[in-house]
């Protein structure tokens, strides 16, 4: 794994849409693997200027997100598919219709999580996959458990990560008890992937995430074993690597 420390927020942002611009440079129908919170919101800011300025063109390029909640519609505030709409997709040359996030109000839960792992292949593959990191290690909804599901599936939140998201809500309540996510199947088969992190909340799940092991309870760990992983985190998130 690649690791890049960068001062601050503002830092990783401008890294990290330097890293993905390479990439849809390099290929222009680039399949983009995207997340939602907080910490991808530089970091599209940041693409949304650049293609302002003409020097991305996201009108081939692909986008697949990696979760969304269930139970809320997509036009709630706080549902991922208005997020990278109001966020992201509303503001650069990206044809709606090439841009995935999972339906979290489908009929058939199965049958959406299999047709997203099929769109996916048909697709190509991703061509790199954006990653945030949960204080308790998850990636993408895949929670510290026993075992980790590779598919897409449906999953129940832990409280920890209901607890975080509570501040996006009016009240803890509101937030969606389960989600629809990527497994880390689909994840690890990116041909590469970027992980982004900042603050001190992080910087367990780091320092595990480079503790030279691997284990299903804090899942970003398993992204040791990919070979193509940068890793691009502010000062505060490194705080306790090599300690
Ligand atoms: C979002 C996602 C989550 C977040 C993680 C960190 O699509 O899959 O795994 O990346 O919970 O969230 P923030 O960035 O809000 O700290």
């Amino acid at each position: 794994m690649k690791l890049i420390i960068e001062k601050d927020y503002k830092g990783i942002s401008k890294r990290a849409a330097k890293e993905i611009l390479k990439i849809i440079n390099n290929k222009e129908n680039s399949i983009l693997g995207l997340a939602t919170g907080s910490s991808p919101i530089g970091l599209y800011e940041e693409l949304i200027k650049l293609n302002k300025e003409n020097v991305v063109d996201f009108s081939k390029v692909t986008t697949i997100n990696l979760d969304e909640y269930i139970g809320i519609s997509s036009n709630h505030p706080q549902s991922y598919r208005y997020f990278m709409n109001n966020t992201l997709f509303n503001h650069i040359n990206i044809d709606k219709k090439n841009t995935y996030v999972p339906n979290g109000n489908a009929e058939d839960m199965k049958v959406e999580c299999i047709g997203y792992d099929k769109n996916i292949r048909d697709l190509g593959g991703i061509d790199v996959q954006l990653l945030g990191i949960g204080g308790n290690g998850h990636i993408a909804f895949n929670e510290p458990d026993e075992e980790l599901i590779l598919g897409t599936h449906v999953t129940g939140l832990t409280e920890s990560t209901i607890k975080a998201n509570s501040r996006f809500f009016d009240s803890v309540d509101e937030v969606p008890k389960n989600a629809i996510t990527m497994g880390l199947g689909e994840i690890m088969k990116a041909k590469s992937i970027i992980l982004i992190a900042s603050g001190e909340g992080k910087a367990e799940a780091i320092a595990k995430l480079f503790s030279g092991k691997i284990t299903t309870k804090s899942p970003a760990t398993l992204l040791a074993v990919h070979n193509d992983v940068t890793v691009i985190i502010d000062e505060q998130a490194a705080s306790l690597l090599n300690k």
